[in-house]
């Protein structure tokens, strides 16, 4: 049976870059509810909101000093509640921001745990000793280092932390601690909320901390083979939405494991077991690798898409979740460069990115648009490396220099690639102070090209109408219901059909620089061109970055 969140387009906001109202530079919830106009003809239909509870900002929210409460740079208990019945009130839905694996160190719990190392908290989160003072393993941090840390109460232990140092992991094997984060989630239900999007929630269970990553290296190693995806995540898992479901049957939990496999996405996702509804995963967008430098980290070098790639994956994830839930379809996330900026043509940029949006958006799943995608907006330009608010940036900045770039090269590779530099603030109209973000000068400053709401709206050729029309177009039953099969195409070429009873529709993009030419379909109605197409006999040559939707 059809679920509300079947139909959903999702729209993430990062609430800090989105709307200032209080004229302090932060965007704020009353900035949310003031733009749900604009939302609304976009076309979005539901909201998932970065954290918005009480937090230090040390990772922008992520870490999380008090679940029951809204942190005051936001607004109030009461603008969420104002919020919620707004978009309910406009027929839209509100997911909120699931921080499970771990909690800020200024957590009450995690204070307690180093003030009492005998009491109850303490089993709260992850301990190890560490006989004369090494470190209990070689496991490497997401955020750089190691994940171990020592106890600021100055015993002998250390604990744990998979990302900032500041936010210790919790320690899911205690019973108490299950119960905590499931009396959170119940609070937030009770509120009102459609859903969660579970943050992180593939780390919740670690192996024996006695064992190294096999490797010659003394630094610190990414070891997700310890740490994700072990056997307790999903019964955890299982037990913590069974038991939100029983309090709210409908609600919309949209997982995110950014390594999952296409086979993980089954268990995570399929209905028997009880766990998200969805699940985003990082592996569906495929880079292009074949042109780094070897002598620099992968990780700050822009890459761009590797169109065969993705489309192999994307088949893939395609063919193993039929009939078991949607796929997540996005271009960006604030973990991540902007589209814009990471796989748009130079040559060809407003085409491309209506290119890309439509053969992902399209295709059978739940699509998921990150603020400002749909101007085109680019990631922030930084002009000095404390921007970034990540110590792992100045090495590769170093390592850079000493193998012969410019310091302006090293830059720009790091505000073509990096997280931070996708969280600017929303442009909504060039004409105003700060692109009518605030009046005050942004909590995160950086300059970027112009690509605001006032003039798109202006424009009826701009990306913004573009993506209204597509937005429409994906929200009929022929794009939310029907099945779907990816075709054998010419390199470049991207093109599926998506089929419910008696009405298809084929999706051709060519995703390249160069003119390529394939079969026709046999579909004929036009619903979407952008770019040309030239027809001879059998054959259709399509444009770089040209696209159509043809159905019958
Ligand atoms: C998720 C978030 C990321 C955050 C991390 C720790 O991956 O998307 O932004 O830093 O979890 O909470
Ligand atoms: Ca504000």
């Amino acid at each position: 049976m059809l679920k509300w969140y079947d139909q959903q387009v999702i729209y993430q906001i990062y609430p800090k870059s989105f709307q200032d109202t209080n004229q302090d530079g932060i965007g704020d919830l009353r900035g949310v509810i003031q733009r749900i106009p604009y939302l609304k003809q976009l076309g979005v239909t539901t909201i998932w909101l970065n954290p918005i509870y009480v937090s230090p900002q040390v990772d922008n929210g992520y870490d999380v000093s008090n679940y029951y409460a809204i942190d005051q740079s936001l607004g109030t208990m009461a603008d969420v509640e104002a919020l919620i019945a707004a978009l309910h009130a406009n027929g839209m839905f509100l997911l909120l921001d699931f921080v499970m694996n771990h909690t800020s160190d200024q957590h009450p719990w995690f204070q307690d745990a180093v003030a009492h190392p005998q009491g109850l908290y303490r089993d709260y989160y992850l301990w190890a000793d560490a006989p004369a003072k090494q470190l209990p393993n070689n496991w490497g941090s997401f955020f750089g280092g190691s994940v171990w840390e020592p106890d600021p109460g100055a015993t002998d232990q250390y604990y744990f932390h998979l990302f900032d140092r500041h936010m210790p992991d919790l320690n899911w094997k205690n019973p108490e601690v299950r119960h905590s984060m499931l009396e959170i989630a119940k609070f937030w239900v009770d509120k009102g909320i459609d859903g969660l999007r579970l943050d992180a929630f593939i780390h919740i269970d670690k192996a024996d901390f006695h064992q190294n990553v096999p490797n010659q290296s003394t630094e610190p190693t990414i070891a997700e083979e310890f740490y994700a995806h072990l056997p307790h995540v999903q019964p955890y898992l299982s037990k913590f939405c069974g038991a939100l479901r029983e309090l709210k049957p409908d609600i919309f939990i949209l997982g995110e494991a950014a390594s999952a496999s296409p086979e993980l996405l089954i268990d995570y996702s399929r209905p028997e077991n009880n766990q998200c509804n969805a699940v985003i995963t990082f592996r569906s967008l495929v880079d292009r690798e074949d042109q780094l430098d070897p002598q620099l980290p992968a990780e700050f070098q822009p890459k761009g898409l590797d169109v065969e790639g993705m489309k192999r994956q994307l088949t893939t994830i395609q063919t193993k979740l039929a009939g078991v839930s949607l796929p997540v379809l996005y271009w960006s996330n604030h973990d991540m460069a902007r589209v814009a900026t990471r796989y748009a043509s130079p040559q060809y940029h407003q085409r491309s990115l209506k290119c890309l949006a439509t053969m992902l958006y399209l295709q059978r799943g739940i699509p998921i648009i990150y603020y400002g995608e749909e101007l085109g907006l680019e990631n922030l330009q930084f002009s000095d490396l404390t921007s970034f608010n990540d110590w792992t940036v100045q090495p590769f900045y170093d390592r850079a220099l000493a193998v012969g770039y410019s310091s302006a090269e090293a830059l720009a590779m790091l505000n073509q690639t990096h997280k931070m530099a996708a969280r600017g603030p929303m442009q909504w109209d060039a004409k105003q102070p700060n692109t009518g973000f605030s009046p005050a000068t942004p909590w995160l400053h950086g300059t970027t090209k112009i690509a605001d709401v006032a003039s798109e709206q202006a424009d009826s050729q701009s990306l913004l109408h573009f993506y209204q029309r597509l937005l429409r177009l994906k929200q009929t039953a022929l794009f939310t219901q029907g099945n779907e099969i990816i075709q054998a195409t010419p390199a470049g070429i991207f093109r599926f059909t998506r089929q419910l009873d008696q009405t298809a529709a084929t999706v051709t993009c060519n995703l390249s620089n160069q003119p390529v030419t394939v079969m026709t379909d046999t579909t004929t109605e036009v619903q979407l061109l952008e770019g040309s197409v030239s027809h001879s006999g059998q054959q259709t040559t399509y444009q770089p970055w040209t696209l159509t939707v043809t159905q019958n």
